[in-house]
């Protein structure tokens, strides 16, 4: 038995893994629901397809979008939504950094479909902390997506 002002590596790793957990989940929802929240894949599609209409009418974006595969990009970015929020799915889509770099998206343009991302789950009335959830787990793909 170790005693004194340090816990053990084990029971300090124990402790760490509550405390963040805790940090990733402060209310008694458990963290499977976001993928519920947002309406499974089906409403993660319909989110995807207001998502573009949106991107169409931007003008900070719509320049970038234009001549894509419609069909290809909705189907990929539904599929990774999905992944991200904990569903069923894998996303089968290119090489976020590969696909985005020669592109040289800009700060504004990251913002703005993030955005319009918010706007779309607004639209499908989903609960401002399953959109909030969401974003943190798209945000971490910025570096990739900016070519940083
Ligand atoms: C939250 C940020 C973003 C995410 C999660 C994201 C995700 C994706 C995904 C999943 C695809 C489909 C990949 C595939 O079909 O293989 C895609 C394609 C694309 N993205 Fe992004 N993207 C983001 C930001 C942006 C921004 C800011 C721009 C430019 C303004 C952009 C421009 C494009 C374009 C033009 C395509 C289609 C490329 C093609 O089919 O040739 N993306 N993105």
């Amino acid at each position: 038995m170790i005693h004194g002002r340090h816990l053990p590596p084990i029971r300090l790793a124990v402790v760490l893994a509550i405390f963040l957990a805790g940090c990733q989940s402060p209310s008694t929802a458990p963290s499977g629901d976001l993928y519920q929240q947002l309406g499974e894949r089906t409403g993660i599609a319909r989110i995807v397809e207001d998502l573009l209409f949106l991107i169409v009418e931007d003008d900070r974006i719509n320049l970038a979008f234009k001549g894509i595969d419609v069909h290809q990009f909705h189907q990929h970015l539904t599929d990774q939504l999905c992944q991200l929020s904990g569903g069923p799915c894998t996303y089968t889509g290119r090489d976020m950094r590969e696909l985005h770099a020669d592109m040289k998206v800009t700060d504004t343009q990251f913002n703005a479909l993030a955005e319009n991302l918010v706007l779309a789950m607004e639209q499908n009335r989903v609960p401002t902390r399953a959109q909030n959830r969401l974003l943190a787990r798209v945000v971490p793909l910025y570096p990739a997506i900016r070519d940083l």
